[in-house]
């Protein structure tokens, strides 16, 4: 038999090809790594000054406060106190550079208060949710294209008379929401063997009982004392009476139905009502609180501070 040895000649053209691919691959790679790569990590040392360089659009509320800063004011203290301007305002830079004469969103309808409130099963159970038809049956709204602004201004949704982070600091209340997805029947009879939950009549037992007894005992005690969840283990609880808060469900407007809750002119009413000067100047509640619940005698339980 004839062997021959093996020839490897056609390898050193291959050799050739990868030789060169490589030369080129290392031109080409020196050619198109940016100048400052790998001086400071494995990215481009050039890209954080051109970071700090890109223009804002999102400037956030202290840049609005220059020039409103009541409503900055007013904000902080209610319950969208956490909320950007500029979620619902969208970007404001070209409106601060021109000093408020460049455009700025301005919303209107409903759907700026509903991308974030309306009841969705997906979303967090603790979130303020409602369901507008249920919402609306419960205020006595009978026109359905009212505004969620008729009622609710957009920078103090709940008119608190008082700092919501001055509220006095409670234990951590659990509302129907804290758990179940999305409900807000909070009157629903729970089953038996249903989780414990901490109730205001556990402490406020005297309250709770003259309470059930007044008109307003289908309203949520959380409807008047907006329990604002601050920790894992506590929240504020607001105590508001101002009147503002009150008209809410008392305010006479064309929107309401017949079984709205009683309906008034304010301040119209007060004058009305009123018997001398001193009443005046009168709240609500210096004329009304017998309707709500008594004032609270301490208890053993809400005790000491
Ligand atoms: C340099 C001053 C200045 C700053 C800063 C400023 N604004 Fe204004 N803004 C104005 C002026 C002036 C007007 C027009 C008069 C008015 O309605 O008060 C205005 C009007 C508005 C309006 C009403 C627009 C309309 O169409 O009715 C909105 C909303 C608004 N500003 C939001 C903001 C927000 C949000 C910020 C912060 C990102 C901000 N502004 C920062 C001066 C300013
Ligand atoms: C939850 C959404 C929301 C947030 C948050 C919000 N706004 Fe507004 N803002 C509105 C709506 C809605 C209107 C229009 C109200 C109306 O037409 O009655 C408005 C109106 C305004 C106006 C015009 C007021 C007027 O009387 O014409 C200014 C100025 C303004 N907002 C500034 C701000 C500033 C500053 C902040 C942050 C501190 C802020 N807004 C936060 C929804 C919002
Ligand atoms: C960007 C999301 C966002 C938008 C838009 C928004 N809200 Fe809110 N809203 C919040 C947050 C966050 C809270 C505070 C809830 C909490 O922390 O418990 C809140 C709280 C409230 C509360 C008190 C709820 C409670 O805890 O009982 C009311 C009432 C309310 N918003 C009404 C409105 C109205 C009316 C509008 C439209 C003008 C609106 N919101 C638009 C995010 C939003
Ligand atoms: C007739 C006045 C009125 C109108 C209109 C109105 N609300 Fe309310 N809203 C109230 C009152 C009163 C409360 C407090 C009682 C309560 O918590 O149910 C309230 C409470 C809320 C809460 C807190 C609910 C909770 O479970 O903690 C949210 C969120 C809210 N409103 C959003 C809206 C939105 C969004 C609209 C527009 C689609 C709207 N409201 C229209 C009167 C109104
Ligand atoms: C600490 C968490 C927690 C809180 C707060 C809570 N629940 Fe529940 N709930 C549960 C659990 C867990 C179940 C399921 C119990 C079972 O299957 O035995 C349940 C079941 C129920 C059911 C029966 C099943 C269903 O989903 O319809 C009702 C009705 C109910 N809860 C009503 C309420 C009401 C009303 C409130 C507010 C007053 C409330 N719950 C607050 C945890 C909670
Ligand atoms: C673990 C006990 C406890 C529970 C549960 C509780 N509270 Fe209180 N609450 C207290 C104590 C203690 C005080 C302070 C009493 C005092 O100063 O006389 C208080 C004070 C208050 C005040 C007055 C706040 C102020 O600024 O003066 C309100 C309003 C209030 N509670 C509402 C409620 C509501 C509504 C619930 C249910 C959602 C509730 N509480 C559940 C213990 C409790
Ligand atoms: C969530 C809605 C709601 C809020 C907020 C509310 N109320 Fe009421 N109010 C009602 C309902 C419901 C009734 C009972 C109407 C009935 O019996 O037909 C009522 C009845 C009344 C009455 C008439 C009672 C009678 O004997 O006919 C007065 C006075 C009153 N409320 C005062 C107030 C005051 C003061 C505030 C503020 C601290 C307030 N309400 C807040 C819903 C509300
Ligand atoms: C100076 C005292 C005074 C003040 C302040 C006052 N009211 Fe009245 N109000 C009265 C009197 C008096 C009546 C009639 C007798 C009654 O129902 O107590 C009345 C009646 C009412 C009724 C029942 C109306 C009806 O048709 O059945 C409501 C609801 C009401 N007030 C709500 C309010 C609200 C909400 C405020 C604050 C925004 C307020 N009041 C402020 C004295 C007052
Ligand atoms: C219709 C609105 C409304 C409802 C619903 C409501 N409250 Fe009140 N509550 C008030 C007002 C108004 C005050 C007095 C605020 C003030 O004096 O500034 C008050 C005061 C209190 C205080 C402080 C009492 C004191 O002597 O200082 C406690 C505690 C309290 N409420 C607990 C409750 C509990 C528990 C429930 C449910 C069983 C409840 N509230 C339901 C409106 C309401």
């Amino acid at each position: 038999m004839d062997t021959k040895p093996p020839s490897y000649r056609h390898t050193t053209r291959l050799f050739l090809v990868i030789g060169i691919a490589l030369v080129l691959a290392v031109i080409v790679r020196s050619q198109l790594v940016p100048e400052s790569f790998g001086e400071i990590g494995h990215y481009r040392a050039d890209a954080i000054e051109e970071a700090t360089q890109f223009e804002l659009r999102h400037l956030g509320r202290e840049a609005c406060a220059e020039c409103h800063d009541d409503i900055v004011d007013l904000h902080a203290k209610d319950a969208h106190a956490r909320v950007p301007c500029e979620s619902c305002h969208g970007a404001g830079a070209k409106h601060v550079a021109a000093e408020g004469d460049g455009e700025i969103h301005r919303p209107e309808g409903k759907q700026v208060c509903l991308i974030c409130h309306r009841m969705l099963a997906a979303r967090p159970g603790e979130f303020a949710q409602i369901d507008v038809e249920a919402h609306f049956a419960f205020v006595g709204v009978e026109d359905p294209q009212t505004l969620c602004v008729d009622c609710h201004s957009p920078h103090e949704p709940l008119f608190m008379d008082r700092d919501l982070r001055q509220a006095r600091l409670h234990p951590l209340i659990h509302r129907c929401r804290d758990c179940h997805i999305g409900r807000t029947d909070d009157t629903l009879p729970r089953p038996e063997g249903h989780p414990a939950i901490f109730e205001c009549d556990y402490c406020h037992a005297e309250v709770a009982a003259g309470f059930a007894e007044r008109p307003h005992n289908g309203v949520r005690c959380t409807a008047c004392h907006l329990f604002f969840k601050e920790t894992e283990s506590a929240g504020r609880i607001l105590r508001d009476s101002d009147p503002r808060f009150c008209l809410l469900c008392h305010r006479d407007a064309p929107f309401r139905s017949d079984d709205a809750p009683p309906g008034i002119d304010w301040p119209d009413h007060r004058e009305t009502m009123a018997e001398d000067d001193n009443d005046l100047d009168k709240r609500c509640i210096d004329c009304h609180q017998d309707r709500i619940h008594p004032l609270q005698t301490r208890t053993a339980a809400a005790g000491e501070e």
